[in-house]
């Protein structure tokens, strides 16, 4: 094997490893900017019929947006950080509005709750968080989120996901991580319907 295939494979796995670190890990990268693949995205249109104006409030530099743009729907993109994608330095727990009548993200993981919950109470028609399946533990978690608002549908990912830091050049597909869709939609009651995506 050359030098630089040996370096190649030593920064993809680099890369790999710090996407799959725990929330709190002080490795993650910063404000938790990971790159949601366009498969998976485009994913959950093939399950989803959502509507036409949606608001990406954590846009990164716009990997679900562009993809939800491409098939059609008008988007609203902003973030905290100015990634040069959408309107920056817009904190979506200090938004007092719906932009959209519906948000799909991939929401920072340290703050996931707190985008759920704002984004319920806010009044959102429907709402979908592209997250770690294990994001259905935590007993604390299960009284705030689950236990009040259940969503309506999870969607599994059959096949694991890698989510590639948005400072670092995605080098492969390869997954690490289980992921799911989580929709809510307003008015739902009672457990979720669990689906699976191929
Ligand atoms: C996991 S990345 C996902 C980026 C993009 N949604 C995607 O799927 O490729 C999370 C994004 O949330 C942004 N973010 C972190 N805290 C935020 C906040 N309070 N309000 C809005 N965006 C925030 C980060 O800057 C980062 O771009």
């Amino acid at each position: 094997m050359s030098l630089l295939s040996t370096m190649g494979e030593t920064r993809k796995r680099q890369a790999s490893v710090t996407a799959t670190r725990p929330a709190t890990d002080p490795g993650r990268q910063k404000d938790d900017f990971y790159r949601t693949p366009d498969s998976a995205t485009r994913a959950l249109l093939a399950v989803e019929s959502l509507p036409a104006s949606i608001w990406e409030p954590a846009c990164g530099d716009g990997a679900i947006s562009e993809v939800l743009a491409g098939a059609g729907h008008r988007v609203i993109s902003t973030d905290l950080v100015d990634r040069g994608y959408g309107d920056a330095r817009r904190d979506f727990l200090m938004e007092r509005r719906l932009a959209a009548p519906c948000i799909v993200t991939n929401p920072p993981f340290k703050l996931a709750d707190e985008f759920a919950l704002h984004g319920l109470d806010l009044g959102v028609e429907v709402m979908a968080l592209f997250m770690r399946l294990a994001w259905l533990e935590g007993a604390a978690r299960r009284s705030k989120l689950w236990a009040v608002h259940p969503p309506a549908r999870v969607w599994v990912f059959s096949r694991r996901q890698t989510l590639w830091r948005g400072d670092q050049e995605a080098q492969d597909r390869g997954g690490a991580i289980a992921f799911a869709w989580f929709v809510w939609t307003r008015g739902h009651v009672g457990a979720p319907a669990l689906g699976w995506i191929p």
